[in-house]
């Protein structure tokens, strides 16, 4: 699909999503005599085969060592590395493709805004504030960091809704904190949170904002320079590209202000024992060899996404979850975690008692591929009272035919233990 005009029609839009599904070869498979309906892209999305093929042209014709080399594939490699920057800096609206450090995911974006901007300014007395919504990636560290310096990590709670509380969060938000870290979307609910009133009450309090943006990039346009987070990570894999590339944007400021996370190679000017002078952004944050190959394909995946743009993949996907809920909701036996008022693409339920793992096989014996367990957010589950939920999650390629082979699956699994 190669038209950025919108699919003004529902049929209009019901071809464009066939066409779409023709771009990803993993979905044209027969799972257990089945064909697949793969319903996990929180977990991890599938790839068009124009990012696998980025990928085997670079592992093919320019793989080399990047920065270093005079020679052609160097060159070739190094322009793919630094050209894929380009394109996600465009892709997230960045100011300047020196807010776009290369990182290996989500997880190691965060980990380094704990210890290179936080672990130096925190001491006894201060805070890190983040939300009950967050992923394990989102509470690990700082729980870490707040060891390593003796602050306090404090949680702002939600509702039944799956809506962080917003005066109980503000209420902490006072001069003993140094960060506060919070998702945009939740993985483990789909409540998309309300960024922008977040972050300008964050910064009128002085108060910088570190933003999981794990679970929005594949769903929501986003525009660094509009939303104003100083920091904002995500993952190439959860917006149909590689696994093992992701990316930390932050203001370029704050990274020029904060000390290099990992010594290596790539990230210095000059080495000598008497004492080292580093690179300048983001090469100050990339040590070592990067995932050259994963940086490929993820400028690929951001090229790919913008033929479509994310508007157009949020609407699609905003009136699939609608169906997905509603006809969720016409099982008997169901219950429903995640009911926020704005939400993306994900949806978290149990039928009867019947285990959710139990549910994930049976569907999966049909071809069906769902999410089942407390989804990296144990005290989301804690919440619920629950070990874990079934979760189905939507990526710009799923279509009705995958909601009703669904619920077809789960009535014949909910038959089977009546
Ligand atoms: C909201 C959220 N944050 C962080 C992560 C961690 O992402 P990664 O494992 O790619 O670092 C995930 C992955 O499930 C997630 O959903």
């Amino acid at each position: 699909m190669s038209s950025v005009s919108p699919a003004t029609t529902p049929q209009a839009a019901q071809r464009e999503v066939a066409s779409c599904r023709e771009d990803f070869p993993a979905l044209h498979q027969q799972i257990n005599g089945h064909p697949l309906v793969y319903l996990d892209s929180a977990a991890s999305s599938q790839q068009p085969a124009v990012v696998i093929d980025a990928i085997a042209e670079y592992q093919r014709h320019a793989h080399a060592n990047v920065h270093r080399g005079v020679h052609t594939l160097s060159h070739r490699a190094t322009d793919l590395y630094e050209g894929a920057r380009d394109d996600i800096a465009a892709f997230l609206n960045a100011a300047s493709r020196r807010e776009i450090v290369f990182t290996s995911g989500t997880t190691e974006g965060i980990n380094l805004v704990a210890q290179s901007f936080c672990r130096p300014k925190l001491a006894a007395g201060q805070r890190i504030v983040i939300s009950h919504l967050e992923h394990h990636s989102n509470i690990v560290p700082w729980q870490l960091v707040c060891e390593q310096t003796g602050a306090e990590l404090v949680v702002a709670p939600i509702n039944e809704r799956g809506e962080v509380l917003l005066d109980e969060l503000y209420d902490l938000l006072d001069e003993r904190v140094t960060l506060l870290a919070i998702s945009h979307v939740s993985n483990a609910l789909g409540t998309v949170l309300p960024l922008g009133e977040i972050i300008s009450t964050a910064h009128r309090r002085n108060i910088p904002v570190l933003v999981d943006g794990a679970q929005a990039a594949p769903h929501l346009a986003l525009d660094m320079q509009t939303l104003d987070a100083d920091f904002y990570a995500l993952s190439g894999h959860k917006m149909f590209g590689p696994t093992g590339i992701g990316v930390l944007y932050a203001k370029e400021q704050l990274l020029d202000a904060m000390p290099p996370w990992k010594g290596g190679g790539d990230m210095i000017l000059e080495v000598r024992f008497s004492g080292t002078v580093y690179n300048e952004l983001p090469y100050k944050f990339e040590a070592g060899t990067p995932n050259i190959a994963g940086a490929a394909g993820l400028g690929a995946t951001v090229r790919y996404l913008n033929k479509f743009g994310m508007e157009r993949i949020a609407s699609h996907e905003k009136d699939l979850l609608d169906y997905l809920t509603s006809s969720l909701q016409k099982l008997d036996g169901i219950r429903l975690f995640g009911t926020a008022a704005n939400k993306a693409s994900v949806q978290s339920f149990l039928i009867d008692d019947i285990h959710p793992h139990d549910l994930g096989t049976i569907l999966d014996h049909q071809g069906i591929a769902i999410r089942t367990g407390h989804h990296c957010a144990m005290p989301v589950m804690e919440f619920f009272g629950l070990p874990g939920t079934a979760r189905a999650s939507l990526g710009m390629y799923n279509n009705r035919d995958d909601v009703d082979r669904l619920i077809g699956g789960l009535s014949k699994a909910a038959e089977l233990f009546r």
